[in-house]
């Protein structure tokens, strides 16, 4: 794998290595060795434009601990802020010896984009509306590390599917490992033309998430729900539904709570909005796994910055 752009550029069996490195990178955290030579001499450029906390700091702390030099640049505070043109802003970096550039950018494909301009190893750490795909993986881990293998598992998937990356890298991801899928979403907050996608890739579609966790859907009751953040930041006009008709619709609520099992797994990849999209007892109880998918983070980043950048650097390691 030469670059991280989307989930379509891994096979299902690269996506289960990853999974391996990962787990030994967990164990390597376990036993808290913090330091691995595997990247000395490379460097890891991190640009971000657009806010970022978890994804952000992770690969910074996975980069760091494969003994990688990381530089962190954002739009703020990097002359993008005075009109500088992305092209010109990753061919500047990088033309100071760049192994791997972790984007972050709010225009959908721009990680691609930025693929073609360099030579240096691209991740995308986000773009737009398009793919997530590092979240994605680190969220399929953690189910893995909960449910075991996912084939046949049901993953619900809530919340304002139109907006979200990180739906659209899961539903791929999931799906890839056997999962069966289930989102929901208010009419207002379906992407267009999901019928063909859902039809194509073997998910389903609901608007009621309450017959969904009843099992009362195609897949029966969830194995795991994953609730999704409500984006108003990426909402040109005003939200529809209304956000206290957005929890009673499709909140994660502390009624909606007791219909899970206490074993299932919930979800968020973060920021949440609690009290919108998550009731705090939902994202705090003891079934929560959002913290670990935290922990979960470092650990498929520091896999993915691994296979990506270990080895040999051109002209060879001093
Ligand atoms: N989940 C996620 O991408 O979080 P950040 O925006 O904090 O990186």
């Amino acid at each position: 794998m030469k670059h991280l752009l989307s989930i379509d550029d891994l096979s299902t069996d690269e996506i289960i290595q990853l999974f391996e490195t990962a787990a030994d990178m967990h164990d390597v955290q376990g036993r808290e060795v913090k330091k691995l030579p595997a990247l000395r001499g490379r460097t890891v450029v991190n640009m971000f434009f657009e806010d970022s906390t978890r994804t952000r700091s992770s690969f910074e702390i996975a980069g760091k601990w494969l003994s990688a030099d990381v530089i962190n640049v954002s739009a703020k505070g990097s002359s993008a802020s005075k009109g500088e043109s992305l092209r010109d802003t990753v061919l500047t970096v990088c033309a100071m010896g760049v192994d791997g550039l972790v984007i972050r950018h709010p225009a959908s494909g721009a990680a691609v984009q930025v693929s073609q301009w360099v030579d240096a190893a691209v991740v995308n750490a986000g773009d737009g509306m398009h793919e997530h795909p590092t979240q994605a993986l680190l969220d399929a881990y953690t189910l893995r590390r909960h449910l075991g293998s996912l084939e046949g598992r049901h993953v619900a998937i809530v919340g304002d599917l139109t907006h979200s990356r990180v739906f659209r890298s899961n539903v791929q991801c999931l799906t890839r490992l056997g999962a069966r899928v289930t989102v929901v979403a208010p009419p207002t907050l379906m992407p267009s033309g999901i019928g063909a996608w859902s039809a194509a890739a073997g998910f389903e579609t609901s608007y009621d998430l309450d017959e969904v966790l009843r099992g009362a859907g195609v897949h029966g009751r969830p194995d795991a729900v994953m609730m999704l953040r409500v984006q108003r930041e990426r909402m040109s006009g005003a939200f529809f539904p209304s956000p206290r008709e957005y929890t009673v619709g499709y909140g994660l609520t502390r009624d909606r709570l007791a219909l899970l099992e206490p074993d299932v797994p919930i979800c968020h990849p973060g920021p949440m909005n609690r009290g919108l999209e998550i009731a705090a007892d939902a994202a705090d109880a003891a079934q929560s796994v959002v913290l670990e998918q935290v922990s979960s983070g470092l650990a498929i980043r520091m896999a993915v910055l691994y296979h990506l950048l270990a080895g040999e650097p051109e002209g060879g390691i001093a």
